[in-house]
Formats: C-alpha cells, structure tokens, sequence
C-alpha cells in the first residue's frame, strides 16, 4: 500500500518537473482530442456538408493529425437539416465520445440547437457554416469562422444605391438569415435613395421560385435582391432563366449566397452580370487562394465555395487554439485562446473578434464573368476588416 502511493507520488513528482522543464508532455496531453463535426451531409443543404468534410479533410492533410502532442481525431456526425438532429448528435458527441470540440451547423437553426449544449457542457462551438447575427450570443463557448448576412447586405445595399439600381423587389428564403439579409440591405438601400417594389419570402425547404418570379417579372424593377442559402442559387437561376428575367434585364444582386462558386459554372449565361457582395471567391487573386483552390480541386475533382473555406478555417482556428494552450483542452481556454487570433485565409485576412467571438473579415463586391471559358465571380472592390453590422447596431 505504502510502496505504492510512494511510487504514485514520486512519478507524480517526476511529471510535474518534467512538464515545467518541458522535457515531456504531461500524460493528459496525449489524449486524443476529438472534434465532432455535425454537417448536413443530406436533404436540402447537403452541398454544405459536403464543402466542409472535404475541407476539413484537407486541411488535416496538409497540416497532419498531431497538435501540441495530441492526435486529432474527427467524428462526423448527418443531422440532416433537421435541429432536432443536430441538438441529439451534439448530446451524444459530448457525453459518450468525450468530444473536445463541436463544429459544422450548416443552417442556423442547427447552430441555435446546440448553444445550451456548449453552455452547459462548457465545449467550444464552432459555426463552420451558419450566418445569422444572433447565433454568438446564444453561448460564451460559440465562435464562428463562416460570416454574418448583415456584413454582406449592407455592403450590397450601399453599392446598389449608389450605382443606378432605383427600383428593387426582394426574393429572401424565410427564415433567420433570410430576415437578416432583408432588414439590413432595406436599410442601407432606402437610406441610400432606393425603393422597394415587391417582397417576397420562400420557404427554406424545396422552394417553387416560379410563382413568385412572374410577379417579380410584372413589376419590372432594375434589379432582384435574393438570398437563398448556398445550395440552392442553382436552382433559382433556373427558374430565373425560364421565366426570361435575365432577358428582361432585371439583374440579381445579393449575398454571395446565390452565386457559390461550387454551383455558378452550372448556371450558364443567365448568371453573366449578376453583382453580389461576399466574403469568398474562387477566383480570389491571392497565392494562398490559387493553392487551396488547385489543392482541393485536385482532392475532390470541383471548385471550393465559401463553405469549404468556412470548414478550413474553423480547423486552423481548433489547431492554433491547441497550440497556444499547449495542449490544454477545456472549454475556456481554447475559447480564451481563440479570441482575437488572426490570420490568413485563402478569403484574405480574417480575426476573431475578441468581444463577440464573430468573424471580421473583407467583403468583396464581384461581378459574375467568363474567365477562360469558366464562370468565376470577379472581384472588383473590397471592404476591409468588416464586423458584424448586427452587433455594433445594438
Ligand atoms: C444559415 O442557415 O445560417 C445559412 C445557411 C446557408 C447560407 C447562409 C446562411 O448560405
């Protein structure tokens, strides 16, 4: 009994030097660390999931599976689109995988289900993906690597006021980010000169857009405001195409949402002109962004769209955070960490706010063109460092 604490306490002596020497890495560093990413991987915005997986796998192979001493280990887990889902895999990710991290949420109503969960559990929450303002005030432990929609529609609001667009209708998916897109495009639009002929809101799910385009088309404004979140802009161009908005000249303008560069090459010619704002282009003219672009083409055959670069920076941000711990793997101090680390992405250069635990980053207005025979949205004016309107408002 005796031989036995004496040996615990003498190993336990030999840990500590060893760990304040930093000759060794303290046996609680060594555990794997486990990232469990919830992606929906089907239904309506499986393009997202699958964005952010193969990114996230990128990004490990580029960067190996070993941080600070620590394997990493990720756990995907479907929810579908369906909150409920995501809010059961988070549980079962946190209480029986010992999950270090949760990361992914592709739409908003996922990343609100798991807030309570982080909150309680005191796991970190990274939002890959979702963009409404709220969602970082729903928990300490929620930071988001993926953009708000008020960052993009007040940059789109100006610039069409101030570029001869007078009379617009609105076409906004209806729910959380659709509003917030909405509200904050109209008032900078408004503000600016501009008029509001028609608005229209879709359901999120399966939307028939043809109904409402014959009444936009009606209307004859100079441009469509739309939001729909990504996934679904190939599907509206469509619809667009068929019932000949383009060719009444009635332009798209937008988030970048509706043109993702995963879907634009597909949906030819009708796109040629539309001018969104957003925080990513494939056709970003960086170095860093020709590599990641040449690299995961050549890993998964396609363009990446914003998603994937959500996901990629959502792991360099876990990776960094593990880093400047030294290993060290709870819930404040990875958040602590993660606060105000700022770095270069294939986007351009991006932080976290240390305050909000949102992103700050450019938002570049691009039009769509032909660049070699491909359709790319091409940048042509960048707004540096934009925080979440959203937030500062308040
Ligand atoms: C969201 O649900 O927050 C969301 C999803 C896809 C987008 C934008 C926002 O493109």
């Amino acid at each position: 009994m005796t031989n036995i604490s004496v040996r615990r306490r003498t190993f336990l002596q030999a840990m500590a030097c060893a760990a304040v020497a930093g000759a060794i890495t303290p046996a609680s560093a060594q555990e794997t660390f486990r990232i469990g990413l919830i992606l929906p991987m089907t239904g309506v915005q499986s393009s997202t999931g699958k964005q952010i997986a193969n990114a996230v796998k990128l990004y490990m192979q580029q960067h190996g599976d070993t941080v600070a001493g620590r394997k990493i280990e990720v756990i995907v887990r479907d929810d579908g689109t369906v909150p409920d889902n995501t809010k059961r895999a988070a549980q079962e990710l946190i209480v029986n995988d010992k999950v270090n991290v949760i990361a992914g949420f592709g739409v908003t109503p996922s990343a609100l289900a798991a807030a309570p969960l982080a909150t309680q559990a005191k796991v970190p929450e990274i939002v890959m993906a979702a963009g409404t303002s709220i969602i970082t005030e729903r928990s300490p432990y929620i930071v988001r690597t993926s953009f708000t929609l008020p960052q993009s529609s007040v940059v789109i609001g100006d610039w069409a006021a101030k570029n001869g667009i007078k009379r617009v209708a609105t076409l906004t998916s209806d729910y959380a980010p659709g509003n917030d897109a909405l509200q904050f495009f109209k008032e900078r639009f408004v503000a600016g000169g501009g008029e509001i002929v028609e608005e229209v809101k879709v359901p999120l799910s399966n939307p028939d857009f043809a109904p409402f385009l014959q009444r936009m088309k009606d209307s004859k404004p100079d441009a469509m405001f739309v939001f729909v979140p990504a996934g679904q802009g190939g599907n509206f161009m469509k619809q667009y195409a068929e019932r000949g908005l383009d060719k009444a000249g009635i332009r798209v303008i937008g988030p970048g949402d509706v043109m993702d560069d995963d879907l634009l090459n597909s949906m030819g010619d009708a796109a040629l002109g539309a001018v969104t704002a957003h925080l990513y282009s494939a056709a970003h003219p960086s170095q860093k962004n020709k590599d990641f672009v040449a690299a995961y083409k050549k890993a998964f055959g396609e363009r990446p769209g914003f998603m994937a670069v959500g996901g990629y920076d959502g792991m360099h941000l876990i990776y960094e955070a593990l880093k400047k711990t030294g290993g060290k793997a709870d819930g404040d101090s990875l958040v602590g960490a993660m606060k105000g680390m700022a770095w270069e992405s294939p986007r351009g250069p991006i932080s976290i706010d240390p305050e909000t635990r949102d992103i700050v980053q450019n938002i570049y207005i691009r039009e769509v063109k032909k660049v070699d025979g491909e359709l790319y949205n091409v940048e042509f004016a960048t707004f540096e460092a934009v925080k979440d309107p959203g937030k500062t408002k308040k």
